[in-house]
């Protein structure tokens, strides 16, 4: 494992955001488990495949620490997975992933889950910009290999790193949406990584609270006419709802094959777990095939 400490002088950052307090929610479980799926459908090749994740956070989280149980998030998400029968073979598999953890009171976040997937012919890179995080990411990634750390700005991130010399995998970007113009910031960013590696799958998270510019981001995807540009929004309360976290997204560029069917099917399952509704759509014209 290399790590890389490349820091422009003079960021200017507004780092409060704490991924522990969420750890293990709804909305991780929801986004853990599309981005295992892809990531296992890219891996049906034997070609080698890159994960780069923008935005890594810590890469294990204690759910037994204060911050965890001070919101105690989740329990109304992973925690939720465990002490009954699940009948879909993806729920299944992500809770069999997932148990070693939740018995010591752990929880995998986005990196670990990828670094543990990595085939010999693979390889990670994970990037956290807050100065302690990335240490932590550091250590929690220290014993894999073909896994480098980065202290990057995630934008920058991705610049330096698509397209990939292997030309299949996942760019996870995952932000904290502490930035007023994070939806605005996204729409630009989409455009760049379109010129730079068309084919490439995104996957991109982002919180569903009211007010906020999601139809902008959706018109925007769709204009800019990727292959299978495709949504998977998942609600705990109507999206307007006013203050708090509705519900998040997750939109996806290039979504690896079946995934969307795969995810149809579990939705049913998932929901009377954690309640909420699931809702999918391919956005402009770029259904399937
Ligand atoms: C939502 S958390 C990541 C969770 C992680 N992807 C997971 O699923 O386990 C967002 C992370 O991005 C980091 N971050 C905030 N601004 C950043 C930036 N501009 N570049 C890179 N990382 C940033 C935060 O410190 C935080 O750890």
């Amino acid at each position: 494992m290399r790590l890389f400490v490349l820091r422009k002088a003079g960021y200017n950052i507004l780092m409060n955001y704490r991924h522990i307090f969420h750890a293990g929610n709804f909305a991780d479980v929801f986004k853990h488990l599309v981005f295992r799926m892809c990531f296992a459908h890219v891996q049906q090749k034997d070609k080698g495949a890159f994960v780069l994740d923008a935005f890594a956070g810590l890469g294990l989280y204690d759910l037994a620490s204060d911050q965890a149980q001070r919101t105690g998030e989740y329990q109304q998400g992973i925690a939720r997975l465990f002490g009954r029968d699940l009948q879909n073979k993806d729920l299944q598999e992500f809770r069999e992933f997932c148990a070693a953890d939740f018995m010591q009171q752990k929880y995998a976040g986005s990196p670990v889950i990828a670094a543990r997937m990595l085939r010999p012919q693979d390889r990670l890179t994970a990037n956290e910009l807050h100065p302690d995080d990335v240490q932590t990411l550091q250590q929690n990634l220290r014993s894999f290999d073909q896994v480098a750390v980065t202290h990057l700005d995630a934008y920058e991130s991705v610049r330096g790193a698509i397209p990939p010399v292997e030309r299949r995998g996942i760019i996870l970007i995952d932000p904290p949406f502490e930035k007023k113009d994070e939806f605005q910031l996204l729409v630009k960013q989409m455009k760049e990584w379109k010129k730079r590696w068309e084919t490439g799958c995104f996957i991109l998270w982002y919180p569903i609270k009211a007010g906020q510019p999601i139809d902008d981001l959706y018109a925007a995807a769709a204009e800019m006419g990727l292959n299978r540009t495709w949504v998977a929004e998942f609600l705990l309360r109507p999206r307007d709802t006013p203050e708090g976290l509705n519900g998040c997204g997750l939109l996806i560029f290039n979504t690896p094959y079946q995934i969307p069917e795969r995810v149809e099917a579990l939705v049913p399952e998932l929901t009377g777990l954690l309640g909420g509704s699931v809702r999918c759509f391919y956005l402009g014209a770029s259904t399937s095939a």
